[in-house]
């Protein structure tokens, strides 16, 4: 896959486990051979680099960093600000009042600050702000949210700039392939965005998809619609799930999924990333969290090539 993102100028990513990474050489082996690109699963999250207030444990986020620098890929943070998998220290406080809104945008923008400098010109794009809308199309109910206002973001957005200029920025959320109120929602929080000069680069579109349902046929046209904004685009964490057993039809099905996903972002110029979330179903976030699903990802269990792995080889070589 790697001389097939050379040859489009995209970057093919995967997300990176970093135990696997850390104790599995075959996971490792196959990592740097297909990808260009990484993302941490969960080592750049909140509660991964500060799990007590001011201790910082960096090494897992290091060891991504350092493995892309051998290897030649290049890297998106993953994530700055996100309602999920942030430390007990900074949840427990807001919720007993003991940290106070004042305080709480002082920690937040240390913690921007903190994480963006140390990676400064290594990372290639972050996702300053994860999963700010709901499924209806309303600003989420966080503690961000409720705690600072909607300016967080715009906050957020101005802080990670002046710690890496040249790092890209990015919103980034699920169902917004297809959610017609998460898609209003994002144009008009871009909008805003752009008309206060907030700095803001692009557009990640997580592509968790399940092929009990639709294929989300638009998604082509909503990349448009945020490219037209002048944003890069990227698909930060596809996966397409099933409800197991696992069949030669379901596996068909999904190798189509992957395969419509890339042709949706190649036919869009803005359209530069195309990242798994996990590439083996050895490692993959979705039997713990969907009952009875799984077998999401492009090869198997043993690292063997399913259909989908096929597929977007081939689709990347028409
Ligand atoms: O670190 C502990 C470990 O010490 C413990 O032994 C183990 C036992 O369950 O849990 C480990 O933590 C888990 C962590 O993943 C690391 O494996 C958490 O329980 C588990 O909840 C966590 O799940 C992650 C999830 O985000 C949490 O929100 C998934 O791996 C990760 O794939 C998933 O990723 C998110 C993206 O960041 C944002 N978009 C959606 C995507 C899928 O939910």
């Amino acid at each position: 896959m790697r001389d097939l993102a050379r040859k489009h100028g995209i970057r093919i990513g995967s997300a990176v486990d970093v135990a696997a990474l850390r104790a599995e050489a075959d996971y490792r082996h196959v990592l740097n051979r297909e990808f260009t690109h990484l993302t941490a699963e969960n080592a750049m999250k909140w509660e991964s680099v500060e799990p007590e207030r001011g201790v910082y444990t960096w090494d897992d986020a290091d060891a991504v960093v350092a493995n892309a620098r051998r290897n030649g890929q290049q890297v998106r943070g993953h994530t700055l600000i996100w309602h999920n998998q942030l430390p007990g220290w900074l949840t427990s406080g807001v919720e007993d009042g003991s940290i106070g809104p004042a305080e709480l945008r002082k920690i937040l923008r240390e913690h921007v600050q903190t994480q963006v400098r140390r990676y400064k010109g290594k990372i290639r794009a972050w996702d300053v702000v994860n999963e700010a809308v709901d499924d209806d199309g309303n600003m989420r109910q966080t503690i961000w949210l409720q705690h600072l206002g909607p300016g967080y973001i715009a906050d957020a957005f101005r802080w990670a700039r002046a710690a890496d200029p040249r790092a890209k920025l990015y919103l980034n959320d699920y169902n917004v392939e297809w959610n017609q109120g998460k898609i209003d929602r994002y144009l008009s929080i871009i909008q805003e965005l752009q008309a206060q000069r907030v700095p803001i680069d692009g557009m990640g579109f997580q592509g968790h998809l399940g092929i009990q349902y639709d294929y989300p046929g638009d998604w082509a046209n909503v990349m448009r619609r945020f490219a037209a904004l002048g944003l890069e685009i990227a698909v930060t964490e596809m996966d397409v799930r099933m409800v197991l057993p696992v069949t030669p039809e379901k596996l068909a099905t999904q190798a189509e999924y992957y395969s419509r996903a890339l042709t949706d972002c190649l036919s869009v110029k803005a359209c530069r990333e195309f990242t798994v979330w996990g590439y083996t179903d050895r490692h993959s976030w979705v039997p713990g969290w969907f009952d009875g699903e799984g077998a999401a990802c492009i090869l198997d269990e043993n690292l063997r090539p399913k259909p989908a792995y096929q597929a977007l080889l081939a689709t990347a070589r028409r």
